[in-house]
């Protein structure tokens, strides 16, 4: 072959290399603000990464994201979660009165989900617990209350579940955000870990898996790679699954055996989270650059001041036989948003740096 063409062909590889990069960082993507006139803030005490419907309230459960996944071994710094409640038609907030915890653990919240009344909390527990679900069970007089019933341990993967849902009380499946597991001593931001994940980005390094629970341990196996599976949730014998990196929500038929066959997947322009199911739809948020989190950890790291990220939030419904979607607002008043849902009419979302959530009124 001529040098020439040699020449010309690596060439094309490194511009396509970049404009894959450029893309994937959304560096030429312009911000549209939009649907924030009817948004209020509720103040949470502390950031949350998700929340979940509960009766015409919110149940959410805070940690310490910053010092978990966002600064260099900072586990020592971390703070306890907590359970709390909102009523956002009354604009009320409270922590949720928790009975019985065993204290033996530490409670670092991340996807939560409910099953016939029992709230499942997946927590990043690490030394004290390694990766871990606490449930308890919830009751409702004048307040929402938690009963610790009991805990279930997955294994020692420091930082490596985002979320889970229960398909019956013994079965359910998790998804895994994090490339590799962190260290004992919080995350890594140093260059070789910087490096693995940056790799991480480029190849199916997530994992989606089916557990199954024993007593208080879960045994679980791996039934399906990605890029970032994040949030999952189930309407009917349907599953959706996030896939942050390919900026899409993926959709599986539940076999009655809980194989899961792939059915359909809807592109989105920002990186879904969680997922929540409402009416038969699916409602995501997530944010709208990724060049952002780069700009947020070096700011978090040098102590500079944070940069604000904006999120988009979006329905995934059906239309005729295809998925397909809508984004319902644009936003830069909640910075890294992660999680939404829809409770007595009104839209929430909640993010991972900030002390309050998104309280928005819906139409009609
Ligand atoms: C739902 O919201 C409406 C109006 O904001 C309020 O009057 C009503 O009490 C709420 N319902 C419940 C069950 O909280």
């Amino acid at each position: 072959m001529n040098c020439k063409w040699i020449i010309a062909f690596i060439f094309l590889g490194l511009a396509w290399f970049v404009f894959q990069v450029v893309q994937f960082l959304g560096l030429t993507k312009e911000l549209k603000i939009h649907g924030i006139e009817k948004c209020r803030k509720i103040n949470i005490e502390n950031p949350a990464e998700d929340i979940i419907a509960y009766k015409n309230l919110a149940i959410g459960a805070t940690s310490d994201i910053i010092n978990l996944f966002l600064k260099h071994n900072s586990l020592p710094l971390v703070t306890p979660g907590y359970l709390f409640a909102v009523d956002p038609a009354k604009n009320l907030y409270y922590r949720i009165k928790t009975y019985n915890f065993n204290t033996q653990y530490a409670f670092n919240p991340h996807g939560i989900t409910i099953f016939n009344d029992k709230l499942y909390v997946l927590s990043h527990s690490f030394n004290k617990g390694g990766e871990r679900i606490f449930v308890f069970s919830l009751s409702f007089t004048t307040e929402i209350e938690a009963e610790f019933v009991k805990s279930i341990e997955i294994d020692q993967n420091h930082g490596l579940y985002n979320s889970l849902i229960f398909v019956d009380e013994e079965q359910f499946f998790l998804t895994q955000w994090s490339a590799f597991a962190d260290p004992p001593e919080g995350r890594d931001f140093s260059f070789s870990s910087e490096i693995k994940r940056i790799w991480g980005i480029f190849s199916p390094s997530g994992t989606v898996k089916r557990c199954k629970v024993d007593g208080e341990k879960a045994n679980c196996q791996e039934i399906m790679k990605g890029y970032m599976p994040n949030g999952i949730e189930i309407i009917g014998n349907k599953m959706f699954i996030a896939e942050s990196i390919e900026k899409k929500v993926k959709v599986y038929e539940i076999k009655e055996n809980f194989d899961l066959e792939f059915k359909d997947e809807v592109q989105l322009e920002y990186s879904p989270d969680n997922l929540r199911a409402y009416n038969g739809d699916i409602y995501t948020t997530g944010n709208f650059r990724s060049v952002d989190i780069i700009t947020l950890t070096d700011a978090l790291n040098s102590n500079k001041p944070l940069p604000m990220i904006p999120g988009i939030a979006g329905r995934i419904y059906l239309k005729g036989t295809k998925w397909v979607t809508q984004n319902l607002l644009t936003e830069d008043i909640l910075s890294f948003p992660t999680s939404c849902i829809i409770t007595n009419n009104t839209f929430l979302l909640t993010g991972i740096i900030e002390n309050h959530i998104l309280a928005c009124t819906l139409d009609s």
